[in-house]
């Protein structure tokens, strides 16, 4: 049963609905539960007065989502929260949810210095987006469907994240001998190195120095040594992080390894990296199209595994 409430008497914990002509953020749904003084603010500043609530629920305590941990709450709004766990959200608005709240724990991670906390509260964060990617079905057409172009480095991670995340799915079928929840983490984290590197040096447009070159490719060990520090990630996630600029004809950095000597965690990343960059603009070049940057990855595939790991991306891709 519902009963029309007044802005100014709502409490934390109800759930209400809002009128249908107020109905126009995209990431509003009409009924949602009030998890902070904010959103009844938020509420008063757009001009809503009255809303219908559940009468059972009113005053209820009620968190964001119930798994949700405080450091996972810190780094996502509550209203994205909600969306991402709430099962009667069209996917398409979901997939929205996770592309946003994804570029949010990037962002608040790689514009601070990383440390023990801050990697706690992105790793809980990501744990969230994760869990909804794996769970919701016909979520990844979606996901893949929104390619964001600002702010290169987050949202790069979070395009190779999404969709490592989905390949690995994919290759690794239902085996339960890979965790994807922590292998997600290593695939969003890849370029987290980069928060050691000089900024101009990342946001340089036109080609770079010898000398930047040489700082630029550091980051692969800056991102492991973070890790190692912080220690809040597993050690595959660290091989991701080490390991994702190495090519497999030994031409890669940071150690020049050859194709089965890269963990096959971080050949997904790298594929996957690679397949991103290409399809992206750059400054100092033109995206290519997904057909031409396939093909041209094609060219050069090393083994079967690498093989296998490219059928694997083409079949996500194609099936989106
Ligand atoms: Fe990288």
């Amino acid at each position: 049963m519902q009963q029309s409430v007044p802005v100014h008497e709502l409490k934390v914990g109800m759930q209400v609905t809002i009128p249908g002509s107020w109905f126009r953020h995209p990431f509003l749904r009409s009924r949602f539960t009030l998890n902070s003084a904010r959103d009844i603010e938020k509420m008063k500043h757009w001009g809503v007065e009255t809303v219908s609530v559940d009468s059972p629920r009113i005053g209820a305590p009620l968190a964001a989502h119930d798994s949700a941990t405080p450091a996972a709450e810190e780094a996502i709004p509550s209203d994205l929260m909600e969306i991402l766990h709430d099962q009667g959200v069209a996917p398409d608005c979901r997939a929205a949810a996770v592309k946003a709240c994804s570029k949010m724990v990037m962002q608040r991670l790689m514009e601070s210095a990383p440390d023990q906390e801050t990697i706690q509260e992105a790793k809980e964060g990501f744990y969230e987006v994760i869990d909804c990617i794996l769970e919701v079905d016909h979520l990844s057409r979606y996901l893949l469907s929104i390619r964001d172009y600002d702010a290169y480095t987050y949202s790069h991670s979070v395009n190779v994240g999404v969709l490592s995340l989905l390949v690995a799915r994919r290759y690794f079928g239902r085996s339960s001998s890979h965790n994807l929840r922590e292998l997600g983490i290593g695939f969003f984290l890849h370029d987290l190195g980069k928060t050691r590197i000089n900024p101009g040096v990342i946001m340089k447009e036109g080609r770079l120095t010898d000398e930047e070159m040489t700082e630029m490719r550091r980051h692969p060990l800056y991102g492991f040594d973070i890790l190692k520090e912080t220690n809040q990630l597993t050690t595959e996630c660290k091989l991701i992080v080490l390991e994702h600029h190495e090519r497999e004809d030994g031409r890669g950095y940071p150690y020049g390894l050859y194709g089965g000597e890269i963990h096959v965690y971080a050949r997904i990343c790298a594929l996957v990296d690679m397949y991103d960059a290409l399809t992206s603009d750059r400054p100092y070049r033109g995206k290519m199209l997904p057909f031409q940057a396939l093909n041209l990855i094609r060219g050069k595939l090393y083994d079967r595994t690498q093989r296998e790991l490219f059928e694997n991306l083409v079949m996500v891709l194609g099936e989106n």
